[in-house]
C-alpha cells in the first residue's frame, strides 16, 4: 500500500501545481494580496516564477510522454527482440522484417514534423522504397516512428527498442499521407494492432502468439500479463483485450480507467513499470502484484506526466459532424427519456466523484449497465466506473471491450437494457448529440 499512496501523494501536488498554473493571478491567499499591496513588482515577478515553472512541468511532461522508454527496452529488446524482427536478417536481425508498409499496416505511425525536408521531397514524389525494412529502420533512427525509439550499436545496427505512451495514446493528423502528419497527443490510436506487434517476437511461442494475434487493432489487455525487468509474470487468463481510450479531456475527472482502480498516476506507473515494461517501482496488494527495481526511471517522473496529460484537451467535433438542430434535440432525449444524465451527469460526463465520500469512486456493478463482469473482475474495484464522454466522434468503438461498433449500437444497447422504447427520430437525435461531444 505504501507506494501507491506515495503515488496518490505526488499525484495530488503535481495536481495542485497544475491549478496554481492555471490560475492568474494566484488570488484566494492573504499572503499574496498583502505582498501584492505592498510590493507589487516582486509579487509579478512571483506570479512569473510559477507561470514559468508550470511551463516548464508542462515542456518535460510532452517530453517524457513522447519520448521515455523508461529504460522499456529490457522487455521490447531484450526479452522480446522485436527489434531483431524490425530489422530483419538482410539488417544484422531475424526473418523478413517489417517494411514500412507494414508498419504503417499494423497502425504504427510516422511524425512528419521528425524528417527532414529532403526526405519528405522524396516521399512526396514516391522516390522512398516503402517495401524495404531498411526504411522503417531509417525512420526509427530519424526518432520519426510515433511512440517507438531504436538504440544503434557504433556500427550502425540496431540493439534494442523500447517504447512510449505515445505508442497507444497518440495518433497523426494524416496531413502528410495516411499515417503520416502531425502527431495528436492523447488521441487513441484505434489503429494500433499491439497484439499483431507483440507476435513478431522470435521469442514467444506459438500458442502466445496466436493470443496476442486475437486482439486485433485498437485493443489491448493491460491484465495479461506484465513483466518485472526480467521476467514476465502471467497475471490472468484467456487475455481479455479493451479499448485503447483516449486520455485526453481528463481534467476534473478523478479516478481514471474503466474500473477506476486510482488517479492518473496510479495507473501511470502500473502501465510505465508493468505493462511498457520500464524501470521502476510498483506495488499494489488489491491486485497482488508488487514490482522491484532500481534505480526507479517512472516514479520521479510522474508529476510532469500527470501536468501533461491534464492539459490535453479533447478536439472540438468538426461543424460538419453531426447536425447541430438534431443535436439540440438528442439533448432533452439525454436528460429526459433516456436518462442517460442520471450517470453522464456534470461538465466531465461522470458520476465517478458523485458519491458520498470523493476520495472514493461510485461506481456500476456490471449488470447494472449490461457490461461483461469478466475484465472487470480482474481488476482493483471489480465495478465499471461511468465513463466520461469526450471526442467521442474520434474514437469507435466504444464501451471497455469495444462491444458496441458505433454510437447508435450504443444506443441501442440501452434502449434495450432499460427498456426505454425511444422511437427511430429520438435514436437519432441521440446519436447526433453524442457526436457533438
Ligand atoms: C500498449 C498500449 C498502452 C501504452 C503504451 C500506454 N497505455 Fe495508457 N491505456 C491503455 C489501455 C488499454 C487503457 C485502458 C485501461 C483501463 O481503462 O482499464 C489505458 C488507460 C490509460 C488512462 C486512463 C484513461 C481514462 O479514460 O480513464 C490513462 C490516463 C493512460 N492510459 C495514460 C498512459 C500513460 C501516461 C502512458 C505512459 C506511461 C500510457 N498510458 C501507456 C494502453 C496503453
Ligand atoms: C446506470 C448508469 C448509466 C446510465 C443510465 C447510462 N450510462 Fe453510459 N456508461 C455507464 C458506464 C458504467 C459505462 C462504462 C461501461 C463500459 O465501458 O463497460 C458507460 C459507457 C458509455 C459510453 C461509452 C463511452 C466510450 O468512450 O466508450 C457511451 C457512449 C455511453 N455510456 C452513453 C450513454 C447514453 C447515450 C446513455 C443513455 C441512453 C447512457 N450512457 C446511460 C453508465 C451509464
Amino acid at each position: 500500500m505504501k507506494h501507491v499512496l506515495v503515488l496518490a501523494a505526488a499525484g495530488a501536488a503535481a495536481l495542485a501545481g497544475a491549478v496554481i498554473a492555471s490560475a492568474s493571478p494566484p488570488g484566494g491567499d492573504d499572503t499574496t494580496l498583502s505582498a501584492k499591496k505592498t510590493a507589487p513588482a516582486a509579487a509579478q515577478s512571483f506570479d512569473a516564477v510559477i507561470a514559468r515553472h508550470g511551463q516548464t512541468m508542462l515542456e518535460q511532461g510532452r517530453k517524457i510522454f513522447r519520448y521515455d522508454t523508461f529504460g522499456s527496452e529490457a522487455f521490447w529488446g531484450d526479452a522480446l527482440q522485436l527489434h531483431k524482427a524490425i530489422a530483419g536478417a538482410k539488417n544484422g536481425g531475424i526473418g523478413p522484417g517489417v517494411s514500412p508498409k507494414t508498419a504503417l499496416a499494423v497502425g504504427l505511425k510516422v511524425d512528419s514534423d521528425a524528417l527532414p525536408a529532403a526526405l519528405k521531397k522524396q516521399l512526396a514524389a514516391g522516390k522512398v522504397n516503402l517495401d524495404d525494412p531498411a526504411t522503417t529502420l531509417a525512420l526509427l533512427k530519424l526518432n520519426a516512428v510515433v511512440g517507438v525509439t531504436a538504440f544503434t550499436n557504433p556500427d550502425g545496427s540496431v540493439k534494442s527498442m523500447g517504447i512510449q505512451c505515445a505508442f497507444c495514446h497518440s495518433t497523426v493528423d494524416n496531413s502528410f499521407a495516411p499515417g503520416i502528419g502531425k502527431r495528436l497527443d492523447g488521441w487513441a490510436n484505434t489503429e494500433l494492432n499491439v497484439g499483431a506487434i507483440v507476435a513478431l517476437s522470435p521469442a514467444l511461442d506459438e500458442h502466445t502468439k496466436a493470443e496476442f494475434r486475437s486482439w486485433g487493432p485498437g485493443k489491448y489487455d493491460p491484465r495479461h500479463h506484465a513483466f518485472d525487468g526480467a521476467n514476465i509474470i502471467p497475471l490472468n487468463s484467456p487475455s481479455l483485450p479493451i479499448v485503447i481510450p483516449p486520455i485526453y479531456g481528463l481534467k476534473g475527472v478523478g479516478f481514471e480507467t474503466v474500473t477506476a482502480d486510482g488517479p492518473i498516476s496510479y495507473w501511470n506507473s502500473y502501465v510505465g513499470v508493468g505493462q511498457m515494461g520500464g524501470r521502476g517501482n510498483f506495488a499494489d496488494p488489491r491486485i497482488g502484484l508488487f514490482i522491484n527495481q532500481t534505480p526507479d526511471l517512472v516514479t520521479p517522473k510522474l508529476a510532469a506526466l500527470l501536468d501533461y496529460q491534464l492539459s490535453l484537451r479533447s478536439p472540438t467535433p468538426p461543424r460538419d459532424g453531426f447536425d447541430p438542430e438534431a443535436a439540440r434535440r438528442g439533448k432533452h432525449v439525454f436528460r429526459t427519456q433516456a436518462q442517460c444524465s442520471t450517470c453522464h451527469q456534470g461538465p466531465n460526463f461522470t458520476d465517478v466523484l458523485s458519491g458520498p465520500d470523493r476520495r472514493v469512486p461510485l461506481l456500476h456493478d456490471p449488470a447494472e449497465v449490461g457490461m461483461d463482469p469478466a475484465y472487470a473482475a480482474r481488476s482493483a474495484t471489480g465495478q465499471y466506473r461511468t465513463t466520461p464522454l469526450r471526442g467521442l466522434l474520434q474514437h469507435a468503438p466504444y464501451f471497455h471491450d469495444g462491444s458496441a461498433p458505433d454510437l447508435l449500437a450504443v444506443v441501442n444497447h440501452y434502449d434495450k437494457l432499460f427498456g426505454l422504447h425511444l422511437t427511430p427520430n429520438q435514436k437519432a437525435d441521440l446519436v447526433e448529440y453524442l457526436k457533438s461531444l
